[in-house]
This record gives structure tokens, C-alpha cells and sequence, in this order.
């Protein structure tokens, strides 16, 4: 598939995107956002790929909403395009994403990273959301996910000053899951997804989903989704292999069914 502003390779069962608009800080275009939707749409239908990392460069991640873009829109417009409907496809991607970040992690691009489900950072990252100084506030999630992330009042304090933090600091707050030198940020995140990678898949992606449950549901009806998904994973191949491994003394193999 030929894309213009992300690229995609594969290694091992982990599909690789990157997006790809470096002489501006790989700003988010709506063009962008339709061809990085599509992609892990269609990594995720792939049975050879079983965990996807998202990146950008060693500079920025994202920088945000194409701001040129977003200066000619008028509300009706924007609100025409319904850009967010696209967005809110990323949430029904059913492998684990781990966002490699670095550099400029900012406003868009922050929330983009808020869709990944594990998140390695270069200790340059610089993450925060500052629409407010254009005028505007996050659309695209910035106040739901970074609330939950990170508590209230830090992300009070992020959203209304539009000041990033370091780093170090969205280590601090759980906003990442790793904080590791600039060279290794990539690697270290491809670790991670040959590690995952090694898992069986269903139980991966029914753990995917009920965690992330655990952010929409109240307590008993989370613990009854994970009791339900838990027996279904009774009825998994991969399941009689784990067991079995286990009871031989072996590694298992797992195929995802
Ligand atoms: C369009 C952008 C851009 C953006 C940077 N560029 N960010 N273009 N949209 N969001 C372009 C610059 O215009 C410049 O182009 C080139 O990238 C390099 O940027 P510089 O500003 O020269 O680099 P630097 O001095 O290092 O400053 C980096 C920066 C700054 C601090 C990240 O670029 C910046 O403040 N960018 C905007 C960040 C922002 O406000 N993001 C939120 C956007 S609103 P030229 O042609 O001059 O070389 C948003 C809403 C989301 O995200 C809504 C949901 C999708």
C-alpha cells in the first residue's frame, strides 16, 4: 500500500508505523490521520501481525493538528468533516499498540499517544497540550485520557497553562510506561513488542479490551466482563497449550486459537 505521509514495514509479527511529515514535526493532516487509520485497521485484520508500534522521528512525534489545516475551517466546516469519527475508530483496534515517542508530543500528537496501550519515551519528550494558547482545547480526547492518566489537577495544570512536561515527569504521573536515552527508545519498544508478541493472541487482545472496561464500567460490571471474557479463553487452543507447556516443563507455543 502506498502511502504519502506515514511509512510501514514489518518485523517479525510486529507491524511498524511511522508517521512521516518531518519538515513539520509530523503535524496531523486530516490526510494523515485517514492513512494511519487505515493502516492499523489493516494490521489488525492481519493473522501474521500480532503487535503494532506507532512512532515518529527522533525530533517530534507529532506536533500536533496540522495547524495551517485547522486555520481555514470554520466550525461547521470541521465539524462537517468529522474528523473525529475517524479517530474514534483507533479505539476498536484490537492488538496492543506501543507508541514510541521522542521529541514534540504535543496537542494532537499527545493525544495520539494516548491511544497506544503501552508507551516508551525518549528522555527528550516533551508531552503536553497546548491548544489553549491557540485559543482552543484538545478535541481528539487531550482532556478525558490525560484525566484519567494523570489525575485531575496535573492535568488541570497541563491544560490550562498548554506547558509540556519533560519526560521524566510523565513517568511520574503514569502517562508512560518507560523513559529510556534517545537512541534507545525504538529499540527498547521493539523489545517490548517481540515480548508481547510471544503471548497468545487472544488472551492478549480480551486483556486489551477488559482493561481498558476498566475505565468505562463501574467495578461489578468490569469484574462480570472479565468473568465472562476469562471462560472464553477457557474454550482457547492456545489455553490447552499454556497448561500443557506448563505441566511438560516446556515453552508453549501459541497460535492464536
Ligand atoms: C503545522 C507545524 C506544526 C503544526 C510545527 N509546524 N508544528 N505546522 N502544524 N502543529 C511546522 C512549523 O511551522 C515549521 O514550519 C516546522 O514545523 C518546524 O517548526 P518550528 O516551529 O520552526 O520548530 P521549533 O522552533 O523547534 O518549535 C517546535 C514547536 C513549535 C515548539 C513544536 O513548532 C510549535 O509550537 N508548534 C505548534 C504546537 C502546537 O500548538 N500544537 C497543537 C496544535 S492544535 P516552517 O515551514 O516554518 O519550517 C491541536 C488540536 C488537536 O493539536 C485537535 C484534534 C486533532
Amino acid at each position: 500500500m502506498a502511502y504519502e505521509f506515514i511509512t510501514v514495514s514489518i518485523e517479525d509479527a510486529i507491524g511498524i508505523v511511522a508517521l512521516n511529515r518531518p519538515k513539520v514535526l509530523n503535524a496531523l493532516n486530516l490526510a494523515l490521520i485517514d492513512e494511519l487509520v487505515a493502516e492499523l485497521e489493516r494490521l489488525d485484520r492481519d493473522p501474521a501481525i500480532r503487535v503494532i508500534i506507532l512512532t515518529g522521528n527522533d525530533r517530534a512525534f507529532a506536533a500536533g493538528a496540522d495547524i495551517n489545516e485547522m486555520a481555514e475551517e470554520s466550525a461547521i466546516s470541521i465539524m462537517q468533516k468529522d474528523q473525529f469519527a475517524v479517530w474514534d475508530r483507533m479505539r476498536l483496534i484490537s492488538k496492543p499498540i506501543i507508541g514510541a515517542v521522542s521529541g514534540f508530543v504535543l496537542g494532537g500528537g499527545c493525544e495520539l499517544m494516548m491511544n497506544c496501550d503501552l508507551i516508551v519515551a525518549s528522555e527528550t519528550a516533551v508531552i503536553g497540550q497546548p491548544e489553549i494558547k491557540l485559543g482552543v482545547m484538545p478535541g481528539a480526547g487531550g482532556t478525558q485520557r490525560l484525566t484519567r492518566a494523570v489525575g485531575l489537577r496535573k492535568a488541570m495544570e497541563m491544560l490550562l497553562t498548554g506547558e509540556p512536561i519533560k519526560a521524566d515527569e510523565a513517568l511520574r504521573y503514569g502517562l508512560v510506561n518507560k523513559v529510556v536515552p534517545v537512541e534507545m527508545y525504538f529499540k527498547e519498544a521493539l523489545q517490548l513488542a517481540k515480548r508481547i508478541a510471544t503471548q497468545p493472541p487472544l488472551a492478549v487482545q480480551a486483556i486489551k479490551k477488559t482493561v481498558h472496561k476498566a475505565e468505562d464500567l463501574p467495578l461489578d460490571e468490569g469484574m462480570d466482563y472479565e468473568r465472562n471474557a476469562f471462560y472464553l479463553l477457557l474454550a482457547s487452543e492456545d489455553r490447552q497449550e499454556g497448561m500443557k507447556a506448563f505441566l511438560e516443563k516446556r515453552n508453549p507455543h501459541f497460535t492464536g486459537r
